[in-house]
């Protein structure tokens, strides 16, 4: 069985992928609190807020889509570049 060991060690320096997880989950946070605010607006019946919460809502879920479907990418490119020797440390 392989040891992952060193592997770990080196993803934990690895600031690309631990920059788009971040991102990932602060998109998360924004969308959650998007839908919280258009939610209250409909209940108030603020419709321009509604609306503009909708419009922000598309843009984070864009965001966190391609995000979502790129981190397989970034991770693979990182261990690419760290089996050959490569850092990706600031
Ligand atoms: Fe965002």
């Amino acid at each position: 069985m392989p040891s992952f060991g060193p592997l770990f060690n080196a993803t934990t320096e690895d600031e690309i992928t631990k920059g788009s997880l971040m991102t990932l989950s602060f998109e998360s946070f924004e969308i959650a609190s998007y839908e919280s605010l258009q939610a209250m607006a409909k209940a108030l019946d603020l419709p321009q807020v509604a609306r503009m919460a909708e419009q922000n809502l598309e843009e984070e879920r864009a965001m966190a889509s391609w995000l979502d479907d790129n981190l397989p990418l970034i991770a693979k490119e990182y261990v690419q570049l760290a089996l050959t020797g490569h850092s990706t440390k600031r």
